[in-house]
């Protein structure tokens, strides 16, 4: 069968076309093979690099339903437990314990059976690997897409088509695709000659392929506020109506490096990315002008909460309608709409967002964006000195001092003990150290009485 999603495809590195090979895909000018995983092309910028990332991700989060199971143990071991309470428990844990090995199940082709790290490791080194991007990010996407999302799934693909209007979708690249419902609606109503889903996590990836194969999935939902004692942790189906049909991909990479030949698509669709994504909106739009043909059109959905600190890059509608026609792009049509947004029918949530959807034709050439540089090389290659950062010393005493404080809880001193200790040790002198160290136990307190699921 010919490969016609090959010749789309460009080194995130140096924008080169890459080779097909047998392991996946190959920089003749880089060297660098990218893999497939589970038969999905992985093109990272660096591929080794995102691989032990993603796959520190995944297995942190399977560890942690690891190990709200063994919360749930001790939690059923006080002797007071209501019997309907101990229903609950017993029954949560099962569910946690299962949904951890159909996640096992899933996550398979990362081959994540062979990390060692145990859950307090990645706990200390949380500040990066799950961050605000971890496996269940978007797990409720999943079920909302194959399970009961139809109103919202509907709502938003009707959108999307309907902002295509009589043009052709012709080759479309749908960024941020997530677990695939829009994409797949969109191929299958408005007729591309072929889409390409892109996202770059993994597990929503692996689901919308298997799903869109034909397969059905079993997964666990956790709604946010569960309606009843059967609602914490739902065994939901996940299955589409009918297979996905043929010339629709996926590939798994960062939207920041889209690994695409300048001009391969007809068609842009980015439903509610724009706004998450940690690069300035008048850069992204250069980003999508060149993945764009000369007349092809830009189609964006979502909600446009911007999430940077920096107030300058919180823009406004008006703004972004502005910043597209210096981008390139002309003949833009806006349209809003209120629709319901991820009301399962397992929670007492549910949101209502008044989205916008635009689409934009691209008219002109865009000035060529400059290459996303995520992190500094010394993360990146890991060869080169770690710098000693001014805030990394101050945070290594801090961390020195917190260690010191833990290390003194042994279940037998007492707060003022500690605090004694701290002024014998000359950290804190007699007037500070007690209210500081009640603070800070009320804080490691508090944080051990919430819930961590969500
Ligand atoms: C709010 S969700 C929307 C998912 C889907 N488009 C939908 O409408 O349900 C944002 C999606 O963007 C993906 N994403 C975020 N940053 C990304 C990046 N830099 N590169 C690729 N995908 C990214 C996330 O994994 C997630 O699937």
């Amino acid at each position: 069968m010919p490969d016609s999603l090959t010749p789309l495809l460009a080194c995130p590195r140096c924008d080169k076309a890459l080779d097909l090979v047998p392991t996946g895909h190959r920089c003749a000018g880089c060297q660098v093979d990218f893999p497939s995983i589970g038969g999905i092309p992985w093109l990272f910028a660096d591929p080794g690099t995102a691989l032990g990332e993603w796959r520190g991700r995944l297995n942190f989060a399977i560890q942690k339903l690891d190990h709200d199971a063994a919360e749930i143990t001790s939690a059923l071991k006080a002797k007071d437990i209501h019997k309907l309470t101990r229903t609950r428990l017993l029954r949560l844990r099962s569910v946690t314990r299962d949904d951890a090995s159909r996640l096992r199940n899933l996550l398979e082709p990362l081959e994540i059976s062979s990390l060692e790290s145990n859950y307090a490791t990645y706990l200390a080194l949380r500040t990066r690997l799950p961050s605000d991007q971890g496996l269940t990010t978007y797990y409720a996407n999943v079920h909302r897409d194959w399970a009961w999302g139809m109103e919202e799934n509907e709502a938003s693909a009707t959108s999307v088509v309907d902002a295509l209007g009589h043009a052709r979708a012709g080759k479309t690249l749908v960024l941020g695709a997530g677990a695939g419902r829009l994409a797949y609606d969109f191929h299958m109503r408005a007729h591309p000659d072929l889409t390409v889903a892109m996202d770059f996590n993994p597990l929503l990836t692996l689901v919308a392929k298997r799903v869109m194969q034909g397969d059905s999935i079993e997964l666990y939902e956790f709604p946010i506020a569960p309606e009843r004692m059967e609602d914490e942790g739902v065994l939901r189906t996940l299955k589409a109506e009918a297979p996905v049909r043929d010339g629709f991909f996926f590939v798994l990479a960062d939207a920041l490096r889209p690994p695409f030949i300048t001009q391969s698509f007809d068609t842009v669709v980015t439903p509610w990315l724009i706004d998450i994504l940690p690069e300035d909106f008048v850069v992204l739009a250069r980003r999508i002008n060149r993945l764009l043909q000369l007349g092809g059109r830009w189609i964006n959905f979502g909600s446009l909460t911007f999430n940077t600190a920096n107030p300058a890059l919180r823009y406004t509608v008006n703004e972004c309608m502005a910043i597209l026609e210096e981008c390139g792009f002309e003949n833009t049509r806006l349209v809003e709409a209120t629709i319901p947004y991820m009301c399962s029918p397992a929670s007492r949530h549910c949101r209502r967002e008044s989205v916008l959807t635009w689409t934009a034709e691209k008219k002109k050439k865009a000035e060529r964006p400059p290459r996303h540089e995520a992190l500094p090389d010394w993360l990146v290659k890991g060869e080169e000195p770690v710098p000693a950062l001014s805030s990394f010393q101050a945070q290594a005493l801090s961390t020195r001092v917190y260690a010191f404080i833990m290390s003194l809880i042994d279940g037998k001193r007492s707060l003022t003990d500690i605090a004694n200790l701290m002024v014998e040790q000359r950290l804190m002198n007699e007037n500070e150290a007690e209210p500081a160290i009640r603070s800070f136990l009320i804080r490691m307190y508090e944080d051990s009485q919430r819930s961590s699921r969500y």
